[in-house]
């Protein structure tokens, strides 16, 4: 008889341009989560690790101006794999709950749809960068590109080198996370990043309050 596999801790992944929120409604989730004393760690792409944020640096650097889009989505994939198997992986194996702040399916918006990398290709890409790890919820933050700029704006920070692209960049982006949103609707939720943080963060807890619940549901079972 087969032995059950034992069910990894759930991968959250959140998403969404520059300027939509993701770090406010990360930091909401993991002062929840720390409430209910569940173990968790929280990841940032691309980073996480010492090798993955030399990556980052060579990544967000403005003097690297020639950098191919396809040089470009090798390195940020090159940096997921090392988080990957380093830091992600063995959390979840080790029953922690992993959240990550962008994941495989920015690459999808921003190299693929953005850059205007092939999609289907990069499906391959993903699956060896992750080693097969899908995110069980992904929580997409979305905003309109002129409420995104204006929020940076104000918040008065510089641009790093992928936030110097034109706006009709991260219009193609968002038209990408919208259509990834649309093909899984099961994985995805949408949430509208021009409401109140609190509001947004109640639909984000109640639909993390689920997940966990299945989760202890069927490590219960076994
Ligand atoms: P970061 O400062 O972490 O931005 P943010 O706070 O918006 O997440 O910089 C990461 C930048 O890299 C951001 O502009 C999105 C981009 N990016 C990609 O283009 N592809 C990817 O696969 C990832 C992970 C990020």
């Amino acid at each position: 008889m087969n032995q059950p596999k034992q069910r990894r801790a759930p991968l959250i992944t959140f998403e969404g341009i520059d300027g939509s929120g993701k770090t406010t409604q990360i930091r909401l989730m993991s002062s929840w989560l720390e409430q209910r004393n569940f173990r968790y760690r929280i990841i940032r792409e691309p980073g996480g690790t010492p090798i993955s944020e030399k990556i980052r640096d060579l990544l967000l650097d403005k003097e690297n101006k020639g950098m191919d889009a396809v040089c470009e989505m090798f390195l940020f994939s090159a940096a997921r794999a090392q988080v990957t198997t380093e830091i992600i992986l063995p959390a979840l194996a080790d029953g922690i709950v992993v959240i990550c702040d962008r994941y495989y399916d920015s690459t999808t918006a921003y190299q693929g749809y953005g850059r205007g990398l092939d999609v289907e290709n990069l499906r391959r890409v993903h699956a060896m960068a992750t080693y097969n790890t899908r995110p069980d919820c992904t929580f997409f933050l979305d905003i309109s590109i002129d409420d995104a700029f204006t929020r940076k704006i104000h918040a008065n920070e510089k641009s790093d080198r992928m936030e110097s692209a034109p706006v009709a960049f991260f219009q193609r982006v968002r038209t990408g996370y919208l259509e990834l949103a649309r093909k899984e609707p099961e994985r995805w939720t949408i949430l509208d990043a021009s409401r109140p943080p609190h509001e947004i963060a109640a639909i984000v807890t109640a639909k993390t309050e689920d997940l966990l619940r299945a989760y202890h549901h069927d490590l219960s079972e076994h």
